[in-house]
């Protein structure tokens, strides 16, 4: 290798880096970007080519390197270097005086204490090990003592920087633990509960479990989907002298800290305080369940000490959660896209947080059953997690003996079909393959953004044309005239050439979009993109076993049983062969994004030992996304093994074979092709 190029090949990727870490900090910490994301992409397009023609420059804290890591079987245990206290809880300005009035009793006398206070983030607790300004580990707070090595998921967070920023000439601290909380911002969560129910899998009941549900991935990819982030609230060690000091290091540092912290002289202003935070909490991007008083000076907090688990110097200030009293006016079925029955009030609109609210969630049999909960009950309910309203309580006071119980019907409110209920489920199902429901909430999925987004029409137009008796299933759509469109209320010459031209349009849609949008049980878009890249092809997809689903990365048992049994159903063969006549897209061809020309493009890749500087998860979704098939085991039917150093079984049985054996340049080399 020419050493010159090299040379200039490694100050060009420091310069890239360094961009790139100062526009992330920008558009994660600061949300003021000052470029766009394309130029954004651009810098990292750069950096990636770079990096992968000097494979040997790659470092960890590369920005590049946010994804990737092992899929590992479990997380590891760390023993965190000073316990992650928890706090105790107050609930009145009463409660706020007395922990003051005991701050001042734990000082010598007449000590000035000055306070912070900073809103207190639902998410979860972590720990951030930086060694030498680099960041090495991440841990839950698990027990407050030992906690689970999250790192791979923590580096997918934007927000987190992977190197702490230096002032020019300043020394990187040899170690520094920053606390704070992973949370995931309130869109984040409202797209991926849409995301969920669209592969009909159960939603998060708020932001906060989602977030510990993301971060808790055994798959970092998983994680980097899910857009969390992170605030710095704390330094465990490498503290300032007070913790005003140590939130301004963080923010120096490159971290996002709480937004909106403030010191407070006396207890009053600590009040003051409270009460603006929980003004301003609605309009946060992120839910808060109150405040966090912290005693400022760091000697003080070290006199005052901990009881147990809370610190005597930090408490947290609860805000009330929002409730309203209404009345359930009736409980309604709705049948969803895979047949369960979700039992919802319907309430006498009533305001709360913001919104008006109508209609709750009753979940489940089960969940009526144990509130009790009947039509004609006044009830509180407030918003979980501040999003999704929910029944607390019946007000049983105010009972008058005409309220009516609800029993899960044993029939369908739209087909009539026998209703059951499995052994060790709570949902009820209607058992009618061909419920109407299934038909009419199957086709609002099948045309909806992420499926195959044919635009003006919505699940009104659904409606009306399922009424119409014009569409029946999703190949019906492609057969519409514009004289039946005609023939719909409030559908004009120009909306019904429009939503032809948008029918016609998706029969474009990607192979993915479409397997996607068949609505195949847990079969999300992920899930349907792993398998439009894996097979190619409808044909090659519906040959497939469940065990050789099961075999691929992301794919479990779950959904591999899921895709044989659609694959298997007489009305869903039908169903494609029609589909595909009427001229739509079943095929990865052509796709932008996958270069059929591609050398490892629809070849069988094994991976076997350490590669010198890639990881193998890293490699591995490279050779995916050009269209490679990743597989665990040699055979007669693998095209290459890319070995690494300890390459031992899976190397000898393919020498033994003849496949082709190549080592982490060739397979960079190829690559880049
Ligand atoms: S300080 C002694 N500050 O609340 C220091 N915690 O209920 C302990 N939390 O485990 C934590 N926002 O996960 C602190 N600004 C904030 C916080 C915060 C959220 C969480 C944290 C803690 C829990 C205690």
């Amino acid at each position: 290798m020419d050493d010159l190029s090299k040379t200039r090949a490694a100050e060009k990727i420091e310069d890239l880096r360094t961009q790139i870490r100062r526009h992330e900090h920008l558009y994660y910490v600061l949300d003021m970007p000052e470029i766009s994301d394309a130029e954004y992409d651009e810098l990292v397009a750069n950096l990636r080519k770079l990096e992968s023609q000097y494979p040997e420059l790659i470092t960890r804290d590369s920005p590049t390197m946010r994804v990737g890591g092992q899929v590992a079987p479990s997380f590891k245990e760390v023993k965190h270097i000073t316990p992650l206290l928890s706090l105790g809880n107050v609930f009145s300005a009463e409660e706020v005086r007395d922990f003051a009035s005991k701050v001042h009793s734990g000082l010598p006398e007449g000590t000035k204490v000055e306070y912070v206070v900073e809103p207190k983030i639902d998410g979860l607790a972590c720990s951030l090990i930086y060694e030498k300004g680099r960041f090495v580990r991440a841990a839950t707070r698990g027990d407050g003592t030992v906690g689970e090595d999250v790192t791979n998921n923590v580096r997918t967070i934007r927000s987190i920087p992977l190197t702490l920023q230096l002032a020019p000439g300043e020394r990187a601290p040899e170690l520094l633990d920053v606390r704070g909380e992973v949370y995931m911002p309130r869109r984040a969560f409202m797209r991926l509960n849409a995301e969920r129910v669209a592969a009909g899998e159960p939603e998060f009941a708020n932001p906060r479990n989602a977030a510990a549900g993301s971060l808790r991935q055994l798959n970092p990819q998983i994680t980097e989907k899910r857009s969390l982030s992170f605030f710095a609230y704390a330094v465990g060690l490498g503290a300032q002298e007070s913790h005003a000091e140590s939130m301004e290091m963080l923010a120096k540092y490159g971290f996002r800290v709480s937004e909106g912290w403030q010191k407070a002289k006396n207890i009053e202003e600590v009040w003051q305080l409270i009460e603006k935070h929980e003004k301003v909490r609605a309009s946060l991007a992120y839910d808060t369940d109150g405040v966090v008083i912290k005693v400022n000076t760091v000697w003080q907090q070290n006199m005052l000490g901990a009881t147990g688990k809370d610190p005597r110097w930090a408490v947290a200030f609860k805000f009330p959660p929002e409730q309203a009293e209404t009345t359930v006016e009736d409980i309604i079925l709705q049948v969803g896209r895979t047949g369960v029955l979700t039992p919802t009030a319907v309430l006498t609109p009533v305001r709360l947080s913001g919104s008006t609210i109508s209609r709750a969630t009753l979940h489940n049999e089960d969940f009526i059953k144990e509130k009790d909960i009947r039509i004609g009950d006044r009830v509180v309910i407030n918003k979980a997690g501040e999003i999704i309203p929910e029944v607390l309580w019946v007000v049983f006071e105010k009972r008058t003996g005409r309220e009516k119980e609800f029993t899960m019907p044993a029939t369908c409110p739209e087909c009539e079909w026998p209703v059951v209920r499995r052994e060790g489920e709570a949902a009820s199902r209607c058992t009618n393959p061909h419920c109407p429901a299934l038909g009419r909430e199957g086709l609002i999925h099948f045309v909806s953004r992420d499926a195959m987004n044919i635009d003006g029409c919505g699940p009104a137009v659904i409606n009306q044309l399922i009424a119409a008796e014009l569409v029946k299933d999703p190949a019906d759509l492609y057969l519409l005239q514009k004289e039946q469109l005609l023939n719909i209320e409030r559908m004009g010459e120009k909306s019904a050439e429009n939503l032809l031209a948008a029918i016609e349009e998706s029969k474009k849609q990607s192979f993915d979009k479409l397997l996607f949008a068949l609505g195949i049980r847990h079969v999300g878009a992920k899930v349907a993109r792993i398998l439009a890249l894996q097979y190619g092809n409808i044909d090659t997809l519906r040959q497939a076993s469940a065990e050789e689903l099961s075999a691929i990365r992301d794919i479990g048992p779950k959904i591999a049983e899921s895709v044989v049994s659609y694959f298997a159903v007489p009305s869903n063969q039908d169903l494609l062969y029609r589909l595909k006549k009427l001229g739509l897209n079943m095929e990865m061809k052509g796709i932008a994004g996958t270069d059929t020309s591609h050398p490892f493009y629809g070849k069988t890749l094994v991976f076997t030992g350490t590669m010198p500087t890639l990881d193998r998860a890293t490699a591995q979704t490279m050779a995916q996304d050009v269209g490679a098939k990743v597989s665990g085991s040699v055979s007669k039917k693998t095209d290459y093994v890319v070995a690494g150093a300890e390459a031992g079984s899976k190397l000898t049985k393919a020498q033994e074979l003849g496949v082709k054996v190549i080592d982490e340049t060739e397979f960079m080399r190829l690559l880049q092709q």
